[in-house]
């Protein structure tokens, strides 16, 4: 299935949720060489152009129902047009109906409550348009803003693993967090 047979877009009060198109690269390769950004993600800095390119064109072409690999997807401020940041989803491809969550926000959008707003409407399309059972997420306990982030969003964590990981190289510790389709809808009648 392609963006042309079934567009995909999600809208909140503040944003819409869009697949990545040409436009979008100038902001994409700015927040993705931005150190302090890319400190808690899998990519390096510098973030050459091509690399970029090459994402974004893989990007604007998947399917959002596609289980086995990322989906990155744009999220952009519907008053001003801007590019902010993107949403991420991997749904497993197996028979549990989960999937893992992610989000980048450039940093000058930070602590506008964008992480928050922009991942609830991705929760609410993967719980109750593709009825997954259990969404979850990692990261860095040093990460505040992340975790931060899951817990306003009703994320339990589940897990605290100590040094579990090497990363950018050093032993980094990790919370692991879930929540379940019951849970979120007991949050949502809340
Ligand atoms: C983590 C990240 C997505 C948060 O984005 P954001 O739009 O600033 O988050 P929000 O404004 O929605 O904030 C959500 C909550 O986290 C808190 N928070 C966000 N950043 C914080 C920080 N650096 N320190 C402490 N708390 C923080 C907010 O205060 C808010 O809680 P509150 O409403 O109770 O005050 C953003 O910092 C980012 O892109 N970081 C780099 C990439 C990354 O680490 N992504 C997460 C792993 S996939």
């Amino acid at each position: 299935m392609t963006n042309e047979t079934k567009p995909f877009q999600l809208e909140t009060e503040r944003l819409l949720i869009r697949p990545f198109c040409d436009e979008d690269i100038e902001a994409f390769i700015a927040y993705r060489n931005d150190p302090d950004v890319a400190r808690w993600q899998g990519w390096s800095v510098p973030y050459p152009r091509e690399k970029a390119m090459e994402f974004l064109e893989e990007m604007k072409n998947k399917d959002p129902e596609e289980a086995g690999s990322w989906l990155q997807i744009a999220i952009i401020v519907k008053e001003t047009g801007e590019f902010i940041g993107d949403c991420a989803f991997f749904i497993k491809k197996d028979e549990t109906r989960t999937a893992h969550l992610g989000c980048t926000i450039m940093q000058k959008y930070w602590r506008k409550g964008y992480a928050v707003e922009a991942t609830r409407r991705l929760m609410a399309y993967l719980f109750d348009d593709l009825h997954l059972r259990r969404l979850i997420a990692d990261t860095d306990v040093e990460n505040t803003g992340s975790w931060k982030t899951l817990e306003k969003l009703g994320f339990r964590r589940e897990a605290h693993f100590v040094e579990n990981i090497f990363f950018k190289g050093h032993y980094a510790s990790e919370y692991h967090y879930a929540m379940l389709e019951r849970e979120w809808q007991a949050l949502k009648s809340a």
